[in-house]
């Protein structure tokens, strides 16, 4: 049976990851989750499969090297897929210093700890043993003109502390399979959406705010663009480059679904007013009257956009839900998930949130 070692599997975009990859396997696959639990990390998104026989939690940092180390000597790790990470960039504004250590460090524990358990004496490695380390598209930096995209040959140019983080932990994994053959791959894919997303990002943010007749904060013009991906779409992209990718390569992962900020907000409001019941009291405080134009992002990048041409010929993935299916699946999850919501929007977020955005 094949162990897989997910880094940050309490999170977003992890939590989709494992559930899909329960969904795929079943018993034929063993998934250790290692996260330390940040406020971005949430064992509720894991309920469903807590008690499976074939997955354990185990809460760690991926700084702390004893603990990782004993990890991969006390099990035989076939794959790592390393999703841990500081993910906001108004958070990396604010406070850089813990991106670069767990984006940076943490990546770097990591890749030695896998490197040690590995690699044999005569520097070649385990068979089937792989490492993905999933990244974002953000490292290319900002597009201007429309008809332009990011190309797996795209030069690096981060703008924003994460990105920069993120650009060199890409850097150091690219640097580990140049130096030492570590088989790895690297994803770099754009905004993902969908179930399980901290409403500090774009888009539960304005479902959140807009189904309490709270502002709907715009940065700037709103009129920056984003390549938004369903989570479930990442998640299987990701599965499928482990499987039928060649090591040592990057693949780009998006959708062609590029929209404006602005425009995300009116596609979530009218969705909204159209899934809501009629009886619903909600209905009342949805409005576009919520919109409110605040002070830019530092720094912002203008436009993302992924050609995600090689991984649709080399791996035969393509995007399966459009966004107008997407919004649709992600409100109704949310609808879903009041609870969820109310709790990971309690405590620490109330205050992080009224600071941010001074209310
Ligand atoms: P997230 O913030 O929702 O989750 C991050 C997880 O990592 C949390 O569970 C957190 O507890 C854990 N974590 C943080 N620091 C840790 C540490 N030091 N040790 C162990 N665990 C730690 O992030 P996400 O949106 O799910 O993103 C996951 C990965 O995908 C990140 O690497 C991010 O850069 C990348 N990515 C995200 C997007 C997106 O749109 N969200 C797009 C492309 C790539
Ligand atoms: O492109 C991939 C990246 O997408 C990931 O690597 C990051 O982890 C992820 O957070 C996301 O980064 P963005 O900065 O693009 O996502 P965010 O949801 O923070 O913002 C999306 C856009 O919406 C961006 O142009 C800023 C704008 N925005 C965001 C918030 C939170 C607003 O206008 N108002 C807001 O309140």
């Amino acid at each position: 049976m094949r162990t897989y070692l997910v880094t940050g599997g309490a999170g977003f975009i992890g939590s989709n990851y494992i559930h899909y990859m329960f969904e795929k396997y079943g018993e034929d696959i063993r998934i250790i989750n290692v996260d330390a639990l940040t406020y971005a990390g949430n064992l509720e998104n894991l309920k469903e499969v807590e008690n499976r026989e074939n997955y354990t939690f185990v809460r760690a940092d991926i700084c702390d090297k004893e603990a990782l180390r004993k990890l991969f000597t006390e099990n035989e790790i076939h794959r790592v897929v390393h999703f841990a990470a500081e993910s906001h960039v108004d958070r990396s504004i604010r406070d850089p210093e813990v991106f670069v250590r767990t984006n940076v460090l943490g990546t770097l524990v990591l890749l030695n700890c896998a490197k040690e358990a590995w690699e044999q004496a005569d520097g070649s490695y385990l068979p089937d043993r792989r490492f993905l380390h999933v990244s974002t598209d953000e490292v290319y930096g900002s597009l201007e003109e429309e008809g332009t995209f990011f190309y797996e040959t795209t030069p690096y140019d981060p703008h924003s502390p994460y990105s920069a983080s993120k650009a060199s932990s890409d850097m150091l994994v690219k640097a580990y399979m140049d130096t030492y053959h570590f088989p790895a791959n690297i994803t770099n894919c754009s905004n993902n959406y969908g179930p399980y997303q901290f409403p500090e990002k774009l888009i539960p943010l304005m479902i959140n705010n807009a189904l309490q007749g709270k502002k709907l904060p715009v940065y700037g013009d709103g009129k920056n663009v984003r390549d938004w991906l369903y989570v479930r779409d990442h998640v299987k992209a990701i599965d499928m480059v482990q499987e039928k990718g060649r090591l040592f390569e990057t693949y780009n992962i998006g959708g062609h679904n590029e929209k404006q900020n602005i425009e995300i907000i009116h596609i979530i409001l009218e969705t909204l007013q159209d899934m809501l019941p009629k009886e619903d009291p909600r209905r009342k405080l949805v409005s576009k009257e919520l919109i409110t134009y605040v002070e830019d992002r530092k720094g912002h990048d203008r436009r993302y956009a992924i050609a995600p041409d090689k991984i649709r010929a080399e791996i035969g993935w393509e995007p399966e839900t459009m966004f107008q299916e997407g919004i649709r699946l992600t409100i109704q999850w949310y609808f879903e998930h009041g609870d969820w919501m109310k709790r990971v929007t309690s405590g620490e977020y109330q205050k992080y949130y009224a600071d941010f955005y001074k209310v």
